[in-house]
């Protein structure tokens, strides 16, 4: 029971447990958190998340030390970030290089939820909890990207907050109350601010919190989508669990050893990332007055955004950028309901039938087609390869409750293997 223990012990961890579960939580969360023993390089991707999110705040909080945010002095103050302030240029590029690092994490860590259907029963809430983070983290990035105050921060926020428009009778009054002006202003920019470095790192740190509090409760799912609590030797101990101190935590070194190589590489080599981490655009002051030649948003919006320009005719009377904004919404939301659209009677994709396997390769390949598509300018070809891509990517999901229930799956070991 978590606060019963060590209390009443001599010393200072007796002291401190009798006031406070020190020992308890310890023990709960990493000491005595029992861990399947098969867990693969997929499951670095949590811990990596948490890293990134560690690195976010430290150097947001550095920057915003030197940063001002005004539209006369927000610009100015980026290059005074990079030129003047004492490892300025550092603390950018990692916080810049962070935001795409945070998102290539998430969606792997995401596809190995999928991959492993750990979104399952009794993990759901995990899961929606997860899906949470992952919509603050898309605010918060949105929110971060106007700070610099470059032509494509301006007109980037120009583009998204006009989709609100889209929406029938209330659109034209919301877009003003996101904007708190006529158009996308001074105003707009404090406002962003204030949510970008305090409000949302609030709730994305507490949603974290409730996604590992949920996740601990229930405990993690492998591989092999066995449940390790359905067989424990006398002392309760799950025959295949191992300690996640010191096992998981020396173990993810090496994960975090590897990512930050590939890290230190982009930000000391290439923190524009060609272009796609720091976009070209950025680098000339927001102009009301002229218009970017191509606009498209940073590479981990871009799925979404080809979704949108996909659908490009009207419906029911209401026109295409409606039903473009309501396609990109419904993209996103139906992750939301992923745990009970999968009714497999197996999680793991390693012992699901063949239509899972394919499916979920055409779902990964249609959204990286759909991340490249959204990058570059349309073409009728282009569009209609999005078309195509954007169905694939619904009917994965809308599917999913018939073809996992009709193809058949492989026997689940009774253990875990490997
Ligand atoms: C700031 C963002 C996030 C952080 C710091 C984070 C952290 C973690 C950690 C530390 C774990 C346990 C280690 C592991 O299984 O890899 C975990 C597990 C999990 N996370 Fe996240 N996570 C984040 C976002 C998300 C998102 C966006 C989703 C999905 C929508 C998600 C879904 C899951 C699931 C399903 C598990 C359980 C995996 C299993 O047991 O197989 N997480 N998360």
């Amino acid at each position: 029971m978590a606060g019963s223990r060590n209390k009443g012990n001599p010393g200072l961890m007796g002291w401190i447990d009798d006031r406070f579960p020190a020992t308890a939580l310890w023990d709960d969360h990493l000491a005595k958190y029992y861990a399947p023993k098969n867990f693969n390089f997929w499951y670095f991707f949590g811990s990596l998340a948490l890293l990134v999110l560690v690195n976010q705040i430290l150097t947001g909080i550095w920057l915003t030390m030197s940063y001002n945010p005004s539209a006369e002095g927000a610009f100015a103050s980026v290059e005074y970030i990079m030129r003047d302030v004492e490892y300025g240029w550092l603390l950018r590029y990692l916080h810049s290089t962070g935001a795409s690092a945070f998102f290539v994490v998430i969606y792997l860590h995401m596809f190995r939820g999928m991959m492993y259907g750990s979104y399952r029963k009794p993990r759901e809430l995990v899961w929606l909890f997860g899906m949470t983070i992952y919509l603050a983290l898309m605010a918060e990035a949105f929110m971060g990207y106007l700070l610099p105050w470059g032509q494509m921060s301006y007109w980037g926020a120009q583009v998204i907050v006009s989709l609100f428009g889209a929406i029938p009778v209330v659109g034209a009054d919301l877009q003003q109350w996101i904007r708190g002006d006529f158009l996308i202003s001074g105003i707009t920019l404090n406002r962003f601010f204030a949510l970008h470095v305090i409000a949302l790192p609030i709730v994305i740190l507490a949603l974290v919190v409730l996604h590992i509090i949920a996740l601990h409760e229930v405990g993690s799912n492998n591989p092999d989508g066995v449940e390790i609590k359905e067989k424990k030797d006398e002392n309760g101990v799950p025959l295949d669990g191992i300690p996640f101190h010191p096992y998981y935590t020396v173990k993810d070194i090496v994960g975090v050893v590897v990512f930050l190589f590939v890290f230190c590489t982009v930000v000391f080599f290439f923190p524009e990332g060609g272009g796609y981490f720091l976009e070209k655009p950025n680098f000339e002051p927001a102009n009301p007055l002229k218009t970017p030649e191509h606009i498209a948003p940073v590479w981990y919006f871009t799925p979404f955004y080809a979704i949108l320009r996909a659908i490009t005719f009207p419906l029911f009377g209401l026109d295409a950028k409606f039903w473009g904004v309501v396609a990109m919404g419904a993209a996103i939301a139906i992750l939301f309901v992923l745990p009970w659209l999968d009714r497999s009677p197996v999680k793991s994709i390693r012992y699901k039938g063949w239509l899972s396997k394919i499916w979920l390769l055409v779902f990964a390949i249609c959204f990286v087609i759909l991340g490249v598509l959204g990058a570059i300018p349309a073409t009728p070809e282009r569009t209609l390869l999005a078309q195509i891509c954007t169905a694939l990517y619904f009917a994965f999901f809308i599917l999913m409750p018939w073809y996992t229930r009709m193809e058949s799956t492989k026997p689940v070991p009774e253990r875990v293997t490997g």
